[in-house]
């Protein structure tokens, strides 16, 4: 059974939860048949083939009117505490990683501290509430110093509660349409966690000034140049890779071990899952190609590993070739497929994306008791750009508690998820009608569904006098079913 590398003491995530609207959008239907003539494709069949195949996404959640980052933070939060049992005065920090803030000063963990002191009865004022702003890897960051303020001694209390939240949006009718998506993972870290006790000293990290991805203020949609954020993803990842592999080997006294052989189960950042196929075919393609008997391997399979431009002019190519071979598929689906299959429903969560991955593993493993003492790798990726590479080990999977897949089943089967119609998605895609006001001081739109037992959005502030201020002040409810 595999350790993990501590500096003495052993950190890590105690428990995670999920939480995503009930409302999606399935891409196969009524969305495939209107967009195939208007996104250029030739026929309806060809664009779900993209869609499903292609990118690998086939339902995206879609927030609600009265749904926004905070509140799906706030649900995850409730979620994360009631499934570990723990006395939510326990927490001594809440750290919330978001691309997709509501305000553009307060942290959404003030928000957050606010909701679960009212629905739990308790005060938690001596708690630190920051937020965290770095595209995806945000909730990296945020979990990052949640661990080292364990490491270093300075948590005064037993739990930090870590919450990756988003909303990921781009105009309507363009190709990263089916890319997009809403959720939010909460994370427990703790001293002797009981999910996974991450390593020390391994952590990697590359950053990059990119223009690949990013959202100007003002705008509620991304602006991205899709290829192009594709390669400055990989090119970071790889990098970081190949400095984690360095750290590990030494800390683990593993002289020319593969990223292979330090990692069992793999969790990229996933966009959309199949950028987590390209992300394995670079750092696979690398370390097998450096290694001679995987060379020797793969020579039949995959002939262009023998190509000394298979790292250069023929990657491409080579890339292709090993996305077929029958070592690399079994690879994939063992170590990777997993941690991939609540993102084909729920699509791009933004920070909570690799989050989701790990909760997908947990759900989706054929035995989740057998993960236990194999070590996870977590390949992180913010645009604009940064990568990390971190890893730990599962101490007591078992200790997780399935819920997403429960979530995502439909009503019928006792599940709430609810179906939109395409024009029922456009509205509520385009936001609160804004006319002259600015959009963060509009009330929120009717909901589609009315909420039950969740937090809401429920108005905006709209006073200004000597005595009371409170214009765009977001008021947010726990509304009973
Ligand atoms: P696209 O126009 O759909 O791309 O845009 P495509 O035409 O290259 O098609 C994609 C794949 O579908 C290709 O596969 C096609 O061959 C295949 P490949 O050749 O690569 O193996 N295909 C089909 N397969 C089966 N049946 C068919 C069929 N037709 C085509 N009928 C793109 C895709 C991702 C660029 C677009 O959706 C986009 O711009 N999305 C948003 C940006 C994005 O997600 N970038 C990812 C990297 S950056 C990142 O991860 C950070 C991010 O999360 C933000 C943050 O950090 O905050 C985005």
């Amino acid at each position: 059974m595999t350790r993990s590398i501590t500096n003495g003491s052993s950190v890590g995530i105690d428990a995670i939860a999920v939480h995503v609207p009930r409302l999606y959008m399935d891409l196969c239907g009524e969305w495939a048949n209107v967009r195939a003539s208007e996104l250029g494709e030739a026929t309806v069949e060809g664009l779900v083939g993209k869609v499903r195949k292609g990118v690998g996404v086939e339902q995206m959640a879609i927030p609600d009117a009265h749904e926004d980052s905070a509140t799906l933070a706030a649900m995850a939060a409730v979620k994360v505490i009631e499934q570990a049992g723990i006395d939510p005065r326990d927490v001594g920090s809440i750290a919330v990683g978001t691309e997709t803030t509501v305000d553009q000063s307060k942290s959404i963990a003030a928000y957050v501290l606010g909701m679960l002191e009212r629905r739990f009865n308790v005060e938690l004022r001596e708690a630190g509430a920051p937020q965290f702003q770095f595209a995806c890897i945000g909730a990296t960051y945020a979990l990052e110093a949640a661990v080292n303020s364990f490491r270093a001694g300075e948590a005064t209390k037993p739990y930090a509660l870590v919450i990756a939240t988003d909303i990921s949006k781009y105009p309507l009718r363009t190709s990263g349409e089916y890319t997009q998506g809403a959720g939010a993972v909460a994370m427990l870290v703790s001293k002797n966690p009981r999910l996974v006790a991450l390593d020390a000293r391994v952590l990697a990290t590359i950053t990059r000034d990119e223009r690949d991805f990013f959202r100007p203020n003002g705008l509620s949609t991304a602006v991205v140049d899709g290829k192009y954020s594709i390669d400055v993803y990989l090119d970071c990842i790889a990098e970081a890779a190949r400095l984690y592999v360095r750290r590990a080997r030494e800390a683990l006294e593993l002289e020319n071990a593969g990223i292979d052989d330090i990692v069992d189960d793999f969790l990229f950042h996933i966009p959309f899952p199949r950028m987590a196929e390209y992300a394995a075919l670079r750092v696979l393609g690398e370390a097998w190609r450096a290694d001679d008997s995987r060379r020797a391997a793969l020579a039949a399979t995959t002939p262009l590993v023998a190509d000394p431009e298979s790292g250069g002019a023929n990657r491409r190519a080579f890339e292709k070739q090993l996305a077929q071979d029958p070592a690399f598929a079994r690879f994939f689906k063992d170590r990777i497929g997993p941690s991939l299959s609540l993102s084909r429903r729920i699509g791009n969560i933004y920070s909570g994306s690799m989050y989701l991955g790990l909760a997908s593993l947990l759900e989706h493993a054929e035995d989740r008791a057998k993960l236990r003492g194999r070590r996870v790798g977590f390949f992180s990726y913010g645009s604009g750009a940064s990568a990390r590479v971190f890893s730990g080990v599962f101490v007591d999977p078992e200790s997780y508690t399935p819920h997403v897949r429960a979530l995502l089943a439909p009503a019928d089967e006792g599940g709430g998820r609810i179906p939109l119609e395409l024009a029922q998605y456009e509205r509520l895609h385009g936001g609160p009608a804004a006319g002259d006001v600015p959009l963060s001081l509009v009330q929120p739109a009717a909901s589609t569904v009315r909420p039950r037992n969740e937090f809401a959005l429920v108005r905006i502030g709209t006073e200004s006098s000597p005595s009371r201020t409170d214009v765009g002040y977001r008021y947010y409810d726990w509304v009973a079913g």
